[in-house]
Parts: structure tokens; C-alpha cells; sequence
């Protein structure tokens, strides 16, 4: 196989989140990220289209020459990924891999909580998949996994809405339906890529000694432990440290918005699917 960049998917921008943090901690390697915003959001779709749409992409990304693809995407790990490993792989290219950042936060989440309560926060389609219950119980079998579905966070950050006293109304309505499930939560995940750009608010309206855990800063090192533990997959990473942007929507408007995901100026491509 050819060397090629990393890359790494989401539905639209939230995914930058995820990058800027894989950047920080391996910054020698070629990253391709695609958002896919002209049919984002994926959150509220059935389990059928986003696999469909996320196999896609996958294909693109392949097709592009990347070697690994992370879906940096919550609701695609939770519905895609595994059909993706386990049906689709083998056909298309059994030497690529596709990786999610579900079990990656799942085999660490239980060493943050003292309490042995965490709460998950994502959007509908994560939460009803249930696959953090599952992954969690998996490797912390005694861990209290209470979720809670945020369906609006995902627009108010889509529609330049999180800094508003709006979201401030929503962030504070999910947070207590959370804690209303138990008051042990000390440790709160944000299962959901656009959910960083909410943390002011989140911290405003959660228990002072919650702890908040950005995924990025977990999914990040699982990667890097991933590629030293897998060098065959690292030696067909480019590594000049170069960094491009494909977005299947308008490449100007994905340059505005996403300077605030990934903090710096971004110039996309268009990618036709
Ligand atoms: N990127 C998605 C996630 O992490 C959220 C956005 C969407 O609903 O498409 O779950």
C-alpha cells in the first residue's frame, strides 16, 4: 500500500474538535479531514442512512489514498462502525482500517469517576444505540452509565447559537434530566464532537465538582498508542505533517464556521460525493 494521510470524518464540523487535539499529539503525521455538511445532521437519522452515509465517505477518504480512517463521529461510531470492520472491509481493502472514538473513551472513562457514576451526553441517535452502555460495561463492569440524549446542542452550535442565552435554557434542561437520573455523577463525557464548543455553558450549569471530559483528549492518545502498537498501519501514515480539508458542502462557508472548531484558518476543498 501506498503511504497516504490519516483521515478523519465527521458529519460536519464537530469533528475538528476531535483533530485538534490528534494534531497537538502527533503533529508529524498528514491528516485529510471531510465533513460531511451538506447532509449534516446525522444525529436524528435512521441507523440505515448513516451507515450509508458513512460508508460513503469512508470510501472517499480510501479512495484518497488514506491507509486509516477515524470517524471522529459519535453517531457514525455508534451506528457504522461496526458494519463497516466487519462487512464492508474485508471486501473493499482487508490492509485499511477504520477506527471509531467509542471504545477508545470507553476503556478509560471508569479511571475518572470516583463515585462510580458517570453520565453520558450525546445526541439521540448515540444514545439509543446504547453502544457506550455496552463498551463501558465491557471494561468497568461495576460503572453506573447514566445517558442523556441532547438533541437540540448539536443545531444551537450549527447555528452560531452556543454563546446564546438560549443555550444556556437547553444546557441547563439536559443537565438536569441527567442529574435527575442520580445525583453520584461526578464525571460527565461529551459523547458528541460539537459539544466542546458548549463547555462555558456546561460548566456553568453543572455540580462545581463534576469533572467534564472533552473526548478529543482521550481519543488523541488512544491513536497514538494505537500506531505504535500497530507499525505496520504507522508506516503507511505519511508523516510531513500536513493538514487538508474537504468538506461535500460550500468549502466558503465551511471555512468561516470552522475556524471556531479548530481554532486557526482553514481553507477547504470541495469533494463531490
Ligand atoms: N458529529 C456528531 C457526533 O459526534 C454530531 C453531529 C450530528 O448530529 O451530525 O455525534
Amino acid at each position: 500500500m501506498q503511504e497516504g494521510p490519516i483521515g478523519v470524518f465527521d458529519s460536519g464540523y464537530g469533528g475538528l474538535t476531535v483533530l485538534k487535539e490528534i494534531v497537538k499529539e502527533l503533529p508529524q503525521y498528514d491528516y485529510l479531514y471531510l465533513g460531511d455538511n451538506a447532509r449534516t445532521p446525522y444525529g436524528t437519522r435512521s441507523f440505515e442512512t448513516i451507515y450509508e452515509f458513512t460508508r460513503e465517505c469512508v470510501l472517499k477518504l480510501f479512495d484518497q489514498g488514506c491507509p486509516l480512517v477515524i470517524l471522529a463521529c459519535n453517531t457514525a461510531s455508534a451506528k457504522a462502525l461496526r458494519n463497516i470492520q466487519q462487512k464492508d472491509l474485508p471486501i473493499i481493502d482487508s490492509g485499511r482500517r477504520v477506527l471509531g472514538v467509542i471504545r477508545p473513551t470507553a476503556e478509560v472513562i471508569g479511571t475518572y469517576s470516583k463515585t462510580g457514576h458517570v453520565g453520558v451526553l450525546g445526541t439521540s441517535g448515540t444514545i439509543s444505540s446504547g453502544s457506550y452502555e455496552m463498551e463501558i460495561q465491557k471494561q468497568f463492569p461495576d460503572l453506573h452509565v447514566h445517558q442523556q440524549a441532547c438533541p437540540m446542542w448539536v443545531p444551537l452550535v450549527e447555528n452560531g447559537e452556543h454563546n446564546s442565552p438560549g443555550a444556556d435554557y437547553f444546557v441547563q434542561q439536559c443537565l438536569d434530566q441527567l442529574f435527575a437520573q442520580s445525583d453520584k455523577i461526578d464525571t460527565i463525557l461529551l459523547a458528541c464532537t460539537h459539544y466542546p464548543l458548549l463547555m462555558n455553558k456546561i460548566r456553568k450549569w453543572a455540580p462545581d465538582h463534576v469533572q467534564i471530559l472533552n473526548q478529543g483528549e482521550i481519543v488523541a492518545p488512544s491513536l497514538k498508542d494505537y500506531l505504535n502498537r500497530h507499525p505496520e498501519m504507522d508506516a503507511n501514515c505519511l508523516k510531513t505533517g500536513s493538514l487538508r480539508f474537504l468538506t461535500t458542502d460550500s468549502p466558503t462557508n465551511f471555512d468561516q464556521k470552522a475556524s471556531q472548531f479548530f481554532g486557526g484558518a482553514i481553507h477547504s476543498e470541495f469533494m463531490h460525493l
